[in-house]
């Protein structure tokens, strides 16, 4: 029978898109952080995992410290998390550093924070856990978090599959643009790809859009793309 006890032990709850991320204080591997607080101005991405010492995660693992200077250049900074004890993220992190190697990586630092979560506050708190997947191991979440402490974007893969890291950044660079340049980002986008402009809110700008003589190419009324040069994206986007 669930009583209110086990009610609560069970609740979790699930930010969405447009909500402020919850706040949390926590002990990682690269000391205490008070999120979102400290992490003010840039973009976050927030993303947790079932279990130190197991393998899909530590190729998930290399290859986000592999790429973390070019996240950290599109100013956004990563943090991890999984229902393990600090000592165990110690040794875990050691153990890749000096043991493993996987798609040409090898002597792979994690510099980024790895939280500790053994009481899983934070996991509940972004719906990481997921008992129809596993009562007591985190899925692969991944969360984006803006500059002001918005979650803007979320991703969730069950515990078998090892996440697409080019799909993680060309989202953040994506949503970047869209904010840069007040435009939205086709399918399979990516810099230097045409951009959609927001639709017609009106009669006589549907009219305008099809009859411009500006860079606009319109399929129909609503549907309007537009050149944004790639060098511009990443001119505004990337720091070098
Ligand atoms: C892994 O990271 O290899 C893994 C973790 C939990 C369940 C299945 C695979």
């Amino acid at each position: 029978m669930e009583t209110t006890e086990n009610k609560q032990e069970n609740s979790f709850t699930m930010p969405r898109i447009g909500d402020k991320a919850p706040e949390f204080k926590a002990i990682t591997t690269q000391g205490e952080i008070n999120f979102p607080s400290d992490y003010k101005g840039k973009w976050v991405i927030l993303f947790s995992h079932p279990a130190d010492f197991t393998p899909v995660c530590t190729s998930e693992f290399m290859t986000f410290a592999h790429l973390e200077e070019k996240f950290d250049k599109a100013n956004c900074k990563l943090v991890g998390l999984s229902v393990d004890g600090l000592y165990s993220h110690i040794a875990w992190l050691r153990t890749i550093k000096d043991k493993i190697k996987f798609n040409g990586m090898e002597n792979i630092e994690v510099k980024f924070p790895l939280i500790e979560d053994i009481t899983m506050e934070v996991a509940k708190k972004y719906g990481m856990i997921q008992p129809g997947e596993h009562k007591t191991q985190a899925v692969r979440a991944v969360f984006f978090v803006d500059p002001e402490g918005i979650v803007r974007a979320l991703i969730y893969y069950p515990l078998s599959l090892g996440r697409n890291f080019d799909e993680i950044y060309r989202a953040l660079i994506a949503m970047q643009t869209s904010d840069k340049f007040n435009v939205a980002t086709p399918a399979d986008w990516e810099p230097g790809k045409d951009v959609i402009i927001s639709p017609a809110g009106s009669c006589g700008v549907a009219e305008e859009r099809m009859t411009s003589t500006e860079d606009l190419k319109c399929e129909d009324w609503f549907f309007c793309t537009k050149p944004l040069d790639k060098d511009l994206v990443l001119k505004e986007i990337i720091k070098n």
